[in-house]
């Protein structure tokens, strides 16, 4: 009998579905996993295992075939293992196969059966609603999912607690959404000092959605002014703070499903590579400029940044979304960073140096 299991693939700010198949055949005992998995899917063959010793089931001494399908697309992370723990469960008889068809499974198992928080809960759970299915996620992130709306959440803290539940005698409670941050407190242009002209300049750009370069001697306030710039802009609209929560549920920085309405602000250290600020790296992750998404992404000492990571901003900056190319794939993520603030020390402008004898900031939207 082969059971079948419902999970996703993160491409981007995408879920593209993945079915995960499980077959149990005669012949010597083995346990494969086919698909292009990548090193975290075929680890999860040693977490299944022992997931399975932890509530008492071992593997029947067969040949375990586990297939995901599509085979051509390139599988990354750890939220496979539920699925594929399900999926070997089905073929045994232990779980029932019809009501697991009902539902997306997303999830990382520890070898105490454990189902722990992994990255992109929030978009599996809006990709299983569009499918008219609900969803199966660690505890630790019911909240997150639950924002998708109407979707069965079944967010269970571990694997037999999860069974107990598929088969009535332990029914898990539905999570309610996380709670909409209000304000966090952060820095506030009343804190700044005179500085009239500059406050205006980051008044009009905030109003307009400008890019601000600011140059002035060290010392003037120019990082405490850019910090204070997502205290005076509006707050995000719901769409917008679903947008910037998707992108915060795929870094894996959503903390307890809470959304906040503040505008993100990113400040990346001059020293920080293409990848980390426009994304990918092995596992692709957004970079700087989609997680600053809707917000500031503050470059602080900006002629100290390499230039072809300056470079690759431009871009993205304009078109408002960073599109990562990769051998099998390529994934967009958003990155419409409306105030990009430049922030130089005029010092290594030269040609500006008047500016450094009348000792202000010089404020530019532009
Ligand atoms: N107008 C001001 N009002 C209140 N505090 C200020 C003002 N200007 C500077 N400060 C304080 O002075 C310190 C230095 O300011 P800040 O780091 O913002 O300067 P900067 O212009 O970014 O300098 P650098 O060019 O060296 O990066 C901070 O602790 C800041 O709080
Ligand atoms: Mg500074």
């Amino acid at each position: 009998m082969i059971a079948t299991v419902a999970t996703v693939a993160y491409l981007g700010l995408e879920a593209r579905a993945v079915e995960v198949q499980c077959q149990l055949v005669a012949g010597l005992p083995n346990f494969i996993i086919v698909g292009l998995a990548d090193k975290a899917v075929t680890e999860s063959r040693e977490r299944v295992r022992n997931a399975l010793a932890a509530i008492g089931l071992a593997l029947p001494p067969k040949r375990i075939t586990v297939n995901m399908s599509p085979a051509d697309l390139p599988k990354e992370g750890s939220h496979y293992d539920l699925p594929i723990a399900l999926a070997v469960l089905g073929a045994m008889g232990v779980a029932d196969a019809e009501a697991l068809a009902h539902y997306v499974v997303v999830g990382e198992l520890g070898l105490d059966g454990r189902v722990a928080a992994s990255p992109g809960v929030l978009l599996a759970a809006l990709h299983a609603g569009g499918r008219d299915m609900g969803l199966i996620c660690p505890a630790a992130q019911g909240a997150e999912a639950a924002w998708a709306g109407n979707v069965e959440v079944v967010a269970s803290p571990t694997l037999s607690g999860l069974l107990n539940h598929l088969k009535g005698s332990g029914v898990l409670p539905p999570p309610q959404p996380g709670g909409v941050e209000e304000s966090v407190s952060g820095p506030d242009l009343r804190q700044v000092k005179g500085q009239e002209s500059a406050k205006r300049a980051l008044e009009i750009a905030a109003a307009g959605a400008h890019n601000l370069l600011m140059i002035g001697p060290p010392g003037a306030g120019k990082s405490l002014m850019a910090s204070c710039l997502p205290g005076i802009l509006p707050e995000l609209t719901p769409a917008e703070a679903l947008e910037v929560s998707m992108v915060a549920s795929v870094a894996g920085t959503l903390e307890g499903g809470r959304m906040t309405r503040r505008r993100p602000f990113r400040a990346p250290h001059h020293s920080a590579s293409m990848a980390a600020l426009t994304g990918g790296g092995l596992r692709v992750r957004p970079g700087e400029i989609s997680l600053a998404h809707r917000g500031v992404l503050f470059l602080d000492e900006l002629p100290e940044f390499q230039r072809a990571v300056l470079d690759s901003l431009r871009q993205p900056l304009e078109t408002g979304e960073v599109t990562v190319a990769r051998a099998n794939a390529h994934l967009t993520f958003p990155a419409r960073v409306q105030p990009a603030m430049h922030v130089c020390d005029f010092l290594t402008i030269r040609s500006l140096e008047e500016a450094y004898a009348a000792n202000r900031n010089h404020l530019y939207p532009c």
